[in-house]
């Protein structure tokens, strides 16, 4: 049998799993990476504008620099039509491989089909691009990051089991589009289904940033008083949220129980003040695996398609062991 990106496109639009034989026929189309002892890599960042991305950025930085490379950086500040037109330029300046950070699914694919074009492997770093539409091992070489469908899934169960299967819950979103948005509110949403009385009374984007956060949620809360609990995408709306809170006067973890995702500093100290409840870790420190998968690949090797994070999760029960590495 000839196994053609057909095939393979075909065989996960039903849901069937890739053959290896599959896999390596797919993967025999990708672009190569010839083996240097350094590699000129760009990194294609979403935005700066939170702790995780800083996070992020700086992890790269340094595993770059530890390893000889020369790192070509750009910052997309929050706009998927930038991001696509740094990967551009990216490919003009004839990078060795691209790391990209997609902002949102879809409108970066037309960035993952032009760099396989001009030859130049991509990995996806974080967030994925919409899945429909470009594979890992046939349109990019792989996907290193988390699973944010499990993200949202463990908010809930640590949620649910302290509300005793109630809440009137609202929902601060992340960015509309993006893969750990989608994936949160699948995962949460997966979870509750089986709990009648764990309510979505409201739920809307804050963008994944603290001031966007603050001012949906404050709207959110005033046409909901009746809200028990809050489910943010990340931590940054929930310190934009928290803000609010004490502003009107309530208590969080009293008034409101609050699950939260990332892991910042922040937002595991309001752990430890009993303002959170729960935050599910999503560690932006990528640089390490992101570095070694370039070098494996200049190697010759074939990297599993999927590279997924093992997250925690955090509770005043083991927070304190946590804050030192917090960032
Ligand atoms: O893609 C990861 C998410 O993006 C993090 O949860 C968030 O803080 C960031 O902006």
């Amino acid at each position: 049998m000839i196994i053609t990106r057909r095939t393979l496109l075909q065989a996960s639009a039903g849901g069937a799993a890739f053959s290896f034989l599959g896999l390596r026929a797919a993967y025999a189309d990708l672009p190569k990476l010839a083996k240097k002892a350094t590699y000129k890599v760009g990194f294609a960042q979403t935005e700066s504008n939170n702790p995780w991305r800083l996070a992020q950025t700086a992890s790269m930085k340094s595993e770059a620099e530890k390893r000889g490379c020369q790192l070509v950086y750009t910052d997309a500040a929050s706009s998927a039509a930038k991001q696509v037109a740094d990967v551009r330029s990216m490919i003009a300046q004839k990078v060795d491989i691209i790391l990209l950070a997609p902002r949102e699914e879809k409108p970066l694919i037309p960035a993952v089909f032009e760099a396989k074009k001009a030859g130049i492997p991509m990995l996806m770093i974080d967030r994925n691009v919409d899945p429909t539409q470009a594979h890992a091992g046939v349109d990019y070489v792989a996907f290193i990051g988390s699973d944010f469908v499990k993200e949202g899934n463990m908010a809930a169960e640590v949620l649910t089991k302290a509300m005793g299967g109630n809440a009137k819950i609202i929902e601060l979103q992340g960015s509309i589009g993006a893969s750990p948005a989608n994936d949160r509110k699948k995962g949460f949403a997966d979870y509750i289904k089986d709990h009648p009385g764990m309510q979505i009374i409201a739920s809307q984007s804050g963008d994944f940033a603290r001031d966007t956060g603050r001012k949906v949620f404050e709207t959110l809360y005033q046409a909901h008083p009746e809200a028990t609990a809050l489910y943010s995408h990340n931590d940054e709306m929930t310190m934009g949220a928290l803000s609010v809170l004490d502003a009107a006067g309530k208590k969080a973890g009293t008034d409101i129980i609050i699950a939260s995702i990332d892991g910042t500093k922040d937002a595991c100290q309001a752990i430890a003040d009993g303002k959170v409840l729960v935050v599910v870790e999503c560690n932006p420190k990528f640089g390490p695996a992101a570095f070694d998968a370039v070098f494996k690949y200049g190697n010759g090797e074939t990297l599993p398609v999927s590279l997924v994070n093992t997250d925690r999760v955090f509770t005043k029960d083991n927070v304190a062991a946590y804050l030192p590495e917090a960032f």
